[in-house]
């Protein structure tokens, strides 16, 4: 594929992650022990992409200080800090000084098994401003529905369609190949590719490329698909397995009276006590202690977590340093430190 920069549009507030959101934000969730963003940076560097720009907003100093220049990821990292929000296509514009060459666009919550390689073959056949990843989903409504005509280009562009949609089940993977000059199109200021870029540029007659792909994905961008995300990478089903943490920490304490059913990873010296049953898919942190007879399942905790004897956790997301009393009933909920 030769040399290709990515630009990761990672500065949005992850609102419906909210409380998961209030002290780290979404790059930075951890998904099955490691931050989210390092198993999209890995995929990027194992497809062969050289250099990313983050573009950030909302709380990048962690990004920043957990990453550094991609050292340990396999490509160079640069940041881009908006002061204000710019918006997607808004903060793509503001690199445009450093984008001579087609480059790559990725919405920095999504999981995809998007083969780079023939997305940019694709892209480079037509020489289009823009190409876009589309798959089929069932139900459109929580994405930008993509209507494309017989060739593959893009004939309309619907963010979060509103009402029973037969038009097309084609949605934006949040991936696109860009030339430059499509940026000439965004205005300064705050803009959304979403809402105004791709109108814009289909109004003035200029073609859209669409390259449809089908496999796996997830947007991690809320909570339901942020356990989704776990249970599919324990299972084994979702592309990002192969970076995924070790199942069993260092130095972890499994009571020989607690049972253990389906995919769990315990993180470093996480403690079982005795007769705990643990139900994956189930993911824990760090030095976690779940006492006596308490019950897990289907569920994310994160470092820290002590579970009181007795409680019953259960599709639910507990944030670090969190406890529980004993005989808790958590069914459904995520709840992080308040102070
Ligand atoms: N730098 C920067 N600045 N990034 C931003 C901004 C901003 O002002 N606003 C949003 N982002 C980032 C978010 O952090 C996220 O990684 C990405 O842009 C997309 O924003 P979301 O808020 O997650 O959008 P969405 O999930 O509702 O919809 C988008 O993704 C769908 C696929 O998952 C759209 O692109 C849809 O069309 C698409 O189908
Ligand atoms: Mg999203």
């Amino acid at each position: 594929m030769g040399y290709l920069t990515a630009v990761i549009l990672a500065g949005g507030t992850g609102t419906r992650l909210r409380p998961l959101t209030e002290k780290l934000p979404k790059p930075m969730l951890p998904v099955l022990n490691r931050p989210f963003l390092e198993y999209t940076l890995l995929a990027l560097a194992d497809a062969g992409v050289e250099r990313a720009f983050l573009a950030l907003g909302y709380q990048p100093d962690s990004i920043i200080e957990h990453f550094g220049i991609g050292e340990n990821m396999g490509l160079h990292l640069e940041y881009y800090v908006e002061e204000e929000p710019l918006g997607t296509s808004g903060a793509v514009r503001s690199l445009l000084p450093e984008l001579d060459e087609t480059f790559l666009v990725l919405n920095g919550d999504v999981t995809t098994q998007i083969d780079y390689k023939t997305l940019v073959d694709r892209h480079t056949e037509n020489r289009e401003y823009g190409t876009l990843a589309v798959h089929e989903v069932e139900d459109p409504s929580a994405y930008g529905l993509v209507v494309t005509d017989g060739e593959g280009f893009v004939s309309q562009f619907i963010e979060k369609p509103q009402g029973p949609n037969s038009r097309s089940n084609l949605i934006n993977s949040g991936v696109y190949v860009l030339e430059p000059e499509i940026l000439r199109f965004v205005p300064e200021g705050f803009s959304m590719f979403e809402t105004d870029l791709f109108p814009k540029v289909l109004m003035s007659g200029i073609q859209l490329n669409t390259h449809k792909w089908s496999g796996y994905f997830n947007d991690m961008g809320t909570v339901k698909n942020y356990l989704s995300l776990h249970r599919d990478l324990l299972n084994g089903h979702a592309p990002y397995t192969a970076y995924a943490s070790p199942q069993k920490g260092i130095n972890t304490h499994v009571d020989p009276t607690a049972i253990l059913e389906g995919p769990i990873i315990l993180g470093d010296e996480t403690r079982i006590e005795a007769n705990v049953k643990l139900v994956g898919p189930l993911s824990l942190g760090a030095r976690c202690i779940i006492r006596e007879n308490a019950v897990l399942e289907s569920s994310v905790l994160w470092d820290d977590v002590d579970v009181g004897s007795g409680s019953i956790v259960r599709d639910s997301v507990i944030g670090s340093g969190m406890t529980l009393k004993a005989d808790a009933s958590i069914l459904g909920e995520t709840s992080v430190k308040s102070s």
